[in-house]
């Protein structure tokens, strides 16, 4: 009997140490499942979380999803990433494709440089004006550098500030213009000059005695043509639409408005034109 109960522990022992032992290793692999799914799913999840501040700052964008686009993934700013960003954090107020709707149409913005436009986003200061406090700030931790340059570039597509949609390429020739025009070029000197660039207003004059006055008057005091003070204001892209497309930024201008191309003139011509006209009473 004692060497058979033996037998029988020892029996048991030994087919109990392998499930013993199975038991153990399922443990320790569902252990490190749990520690590892969670991990993964996280890092997955994160870019997301980072995002989410901006739309609880922002006083109730209307459209407000909770999702956000990532940003580029470095490198070159995408217009895509922008616009998806730009849905989830300013289309509520200023229109899905930046039209305009609480806020205003972001035309304007479009023609300023990045540092502006970051300022404008993040400290509420445009170029000529401070922002009404409608207008949320933004901090770095709610829009990055990459998601402000990404909307940059969206709102410059949208607006046609870049090369692709330059005035000469889009525009069909006037009578006179023979050359389809360099087309890139108006597009590289705006982005060049826009925000900044001075002009020389005594050689805008002289174009503007050339080309304009005819319609305009002699100090854009308006003839045939309305007086110009109003484009005092513009930007350069407003101004360079308005003279190159006959696209002001509320209307479209009649017939009788001429489209000058670059071959007529130059964007330089075209500074130099707005730096008169800005010096008119
Ligand atoms: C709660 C509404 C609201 C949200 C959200 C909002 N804005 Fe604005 N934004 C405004 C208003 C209102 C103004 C006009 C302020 C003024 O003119 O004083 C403005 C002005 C601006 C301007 C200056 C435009 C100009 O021509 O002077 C820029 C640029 C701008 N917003 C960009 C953005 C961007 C980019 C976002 C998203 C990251 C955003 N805004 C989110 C309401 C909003
Ligand atoms: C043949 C006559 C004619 C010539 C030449 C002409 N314009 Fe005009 N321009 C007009 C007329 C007419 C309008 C008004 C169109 C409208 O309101 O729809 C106009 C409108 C404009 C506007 C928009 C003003 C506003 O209130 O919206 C600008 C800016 C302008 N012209 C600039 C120029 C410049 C700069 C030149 C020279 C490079 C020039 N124009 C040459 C006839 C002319």
């Amino acid at each position: 009997m004692t060497s058979g109960n033996t037998n029988t522990n020892r029996w048991t022992t030994g087919s109990a140490l392998p499930w013993l032992l199975g038991v153990t290793l399922g443990l320790i692999v569902g252990i490190a499942l749990l520690i590892i799914i969670p991990r993964t799913l996280g890092s997955a999840a994160a870019p997301a979380a980072t995002e989410k501040p901006a739309e609880t700052a922002a006083p109730a964008p209307a459209a407000g999803g909770t999702e956000s686009a990532a940003p580029a993934a470095g490198g070159a700013p995408s217009a895509e990433g922008g616009k998806t960003f730009f849905a989830s954090n300013c289309a509520g107020c200023h229109g899905a494709n930046a039209e305009g709707g609480v806020g205003p149409k972001l035309d304007q913005a479009a023609a300023w440089n990045l540092t502006q436009f970051g300022e404008a986003v993040h400290e509420g200061k445009a170029p000529d004006k401070t922002l009404a406090a409608m207008m949320p700030h933004f901090t770095k931790a709610q829009v990055s550098d990459a998601q402000l340059a990404d909307m940059h570039a969206f709102l410059q597509q949208t607006f046609g500030v870049k090369a692709e949609a330059a005035p000469a390429a889009t525009t069909p020739a006037p009578a006179a213009a023979a050359a389809p025009a360099a087309a890139a070029a108006p597009a590289a000197a705006n982005t060049a000059t826009t925000p900044t660039a001075e002009g020389d207003s005594a050689a805008g004059k002289e174009k503007f005695t050339a080309n304009c006055a005819g319609c305009h008057g002699a100090n854009a005091e308006g003839a045939v043509g309305p007086a110009l003070k109003v484009a005092k204001d513009w930007t350069p892209a407003q101004f360079t639409a308005a003279v190159r497309e006959g696209k002001a930024p509320d209307k479209a201008l009649a017939a009788m408005m001429p489209h000058f191309t670059t071959a007529q003139l130059s964007d330089a011509d075209l500074t130099n034109i707005h730096a008169f006209i800005k010096t008119l009473n």
